[in-house]
């Protein structure tokens, strides 16, 4: 099964609620929230607050992406303010494996993303350790990006060493994914979608998450 996760980065923060209903409504699967600080990417945006005020109000997973310098000394807010999945930059942690171990020693899914400019094999030797690689397809820091397509080449190497190995991560692809690119993102290999822009800037959010979703569950149909 291939997952939509709406990232509410380019949504309308002064109406939260609403927002989280839009992604309901579409039938989405996880809610993409994108976590930065200032530091590690050129933005800021919100902290385990607003997650936790999210989770009151939806049942969906939390999909928490990290861009923060320092993850280790938040893993336990976020966890507490109700994040499913927690993501951490490969750029930003000296002791991965460490991390990972934290994150999963709350019972919840630990992943872990690279930049553009990273390669695939940086992370190798943790790929067994881990829930889902976050492969990010524009550099992180802002909404409305236009997708870099060597990230293709990266997604179909990760998914190579995934089959070789009989892994169980998921691989999640995020920056720049619409509808004409998507399928692309898919025959690569993605599992989780990322989609932020080019839902909350449609006129019609809700219609584009059905729209993607129809694409993804289409794409499994066709190949079955
Ligand atoms: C970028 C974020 C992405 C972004 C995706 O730093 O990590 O999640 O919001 O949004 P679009 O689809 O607008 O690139
Ligand atoms: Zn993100």
């Amino acid at each position: 099964m291939k997952l939509l996760s709406p990232s509410i980065l380019s949504s309308d923060f002064s109406d939260l609620k609403s927002q989280i209903r839009i992604i309901e409504l579409g039938n989405a699967d996880w809610i993409h929230l994108d976590i930065m600080d200032g530091n590690f990417v050129p933005n800021i945006t919100f902290g385990p607050l607003v997650v936790e005020a999210i989770n009151r109000i939806t049942n969906l997973p939390l999909d928490t992406h990290l861009m923060i310098s320092k993850p280790d000394d938040f893993i336990e807010d976020f966890y507490k303010a109700g994040a499913d999945i927690i993501t951490v930059h490969q750029e930003a942690v000296t002791h991965l494996h460490r991390t990972i171990m934290t994150i999963k020693s709350f019972g919840i899914k630990a992943g872990v993303s690279i930049n553009p400019a990273t390669p695939v094999y940086t992370i190798q030797e943790i790929l067994g350790d881990i829930d889902l690689v976050l492969i990010m397809s524009v550099n992180p820091g802002f909404g409305g990006q236009k997708f870099i397509p060597n990230s293709l080449k990266k997604i179909s190497e990760l998914r190579n060493l995934k089959e070789k190995y009989n892994y169980n991560f998921l691989i999640e692809v995020d920056g720049g994914i619409d509808v004409d690119n998507v399928i692309s993102v898919l025959e690569s290999g993605a599992d989780v979608i990322v989609s932020g822009a080019a839902i909350f800037k449609n006129e019609n959010p809700v219609q584009k998450i059905t729209e993607l979703k129809n694409i993804l569950s289409n794409f499994l149909n066709e190949r079955s």
